[in-house]
């Protein structure tokens, strides 16, 4: 099916017209090929750039995914930027903002789906972008943790928005989805970019200034995790199986396991999660 086209070509003129933020995408880099915009906003914030230096591009060579997967990058489709965030919280809330920042990162990400492209996208714990349960997008957050430099985070989104669903290589094809594929026509990767980077900005600006439960409120209407039997496979190569039970205050998944051990406990921190029903 060729799919009607809409204007998008990533440029700092259109996506400077298109910028509603206040700092967010103000210092911008625009690269045609990179191996990851992660690894290029890292070395930019090691150098000092500023709070919201945000690097878009067209393809990347070396996309990173979590738990060290590759990220599918074509040329010219899709969405594939990184911000960096500077740290200005107190200690005392230092760990509850690192925990939270990937997962309203992901809000922001389905709320700026929404507002640009209609489509409800719905989040798998922590921070993956679903749509029917295929895998729109993902967030990659990575860290310096140094002081010498100042604390900051590389938020790392990447949005499937205009990869025709035939054009998933075989391993992705049943995975993944696009908003085109979604959508029945073309996305407009300006004005996604644009809006991702308003709901970046606020999703952030709120997670400073509000107290927890008002973030976990925001990010569990969005989760389609909970309450579902699911299968998470953990760092150590163990994997556990339960009910996805709620998130706590520190954005952990609390599950209620299955089996042997019916009945008990786990709060994760980490893992990869498979929906099972
Ligand atoms: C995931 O595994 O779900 C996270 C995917 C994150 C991909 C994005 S694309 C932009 C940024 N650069 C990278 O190399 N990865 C992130």
């Amino acid at each position: 099916m060729s799919l009607p086209t809409a204007s998008q070509t990533l440029t700092p003129e259109t996506i400077r017209a298109a910028l509603r933020t206040k700092t967010f995408g103000r210092t911008l880099h625009i690269l045609h090929e990179t191996p990851s915009t992660n690894t290029a906003a890292m070395a930019l914030a090691q150098k000092g750039a500023e709070d919201g230096t945000v690097v878009v591009a067209e393809r990347q060579t070396a996309g990173r995914g979590r738990l060290g997967r590759s990220w599918y990058s074509p040329a010219g489709e899709n969405l594939y930027c990184s911000v960096i965030v500077r740290q200005t919280q107190s200690q005392t809330r230092l760990e509850e903002w690192l925990s939270w920042l990937p997962l309203l990162s992901a809000v922001a990400a389905a709320r700026a789906i929404q507002a640009v492209a209609a489509l409800q996208a719905r989040l798998k714990w922590p921070n993956d972008i679903l749509i029917n349960q295929q895998k729109l997008g993902g967030v990659l957050c990575e860290s310096n943790g140094s002081r010498s430099q100042g604390r900051f985070v590389v938020v790392g989104i990447g949005i499937n928005v205009n990869t025709p669903r035939h054009a998933f290589p075989d391993e992705l094809r049943d995975l993944a989805t696009s908003l085109a594929a979604e959508a029945g026509h073309r996305i407009n990767r300006v004005a996604l970019l644009s809006a991702l980077l308003s709901e970046l900005e606020l999703c952030i600006g709120n997670l400073s200034a509000q107290p927890s439960a008002e973030v976990k409120r925001e990010y569990t209407k969005l989760c389609s995790t909970l309450g579902r039997q699911v299968r998470v496979s953990l760092a150590s190569g163990e994997s556990v199986e339960g009910q996805a039970d709620a998130i706590n205050p520190d954005g952990s998944l609390r599950l209620i396991r299955n089996g042997a051990n019916a009945g008990t406990i786990l709060d994760l921190r980490a893992g990869d999660v498979t929906h099972v029903r």
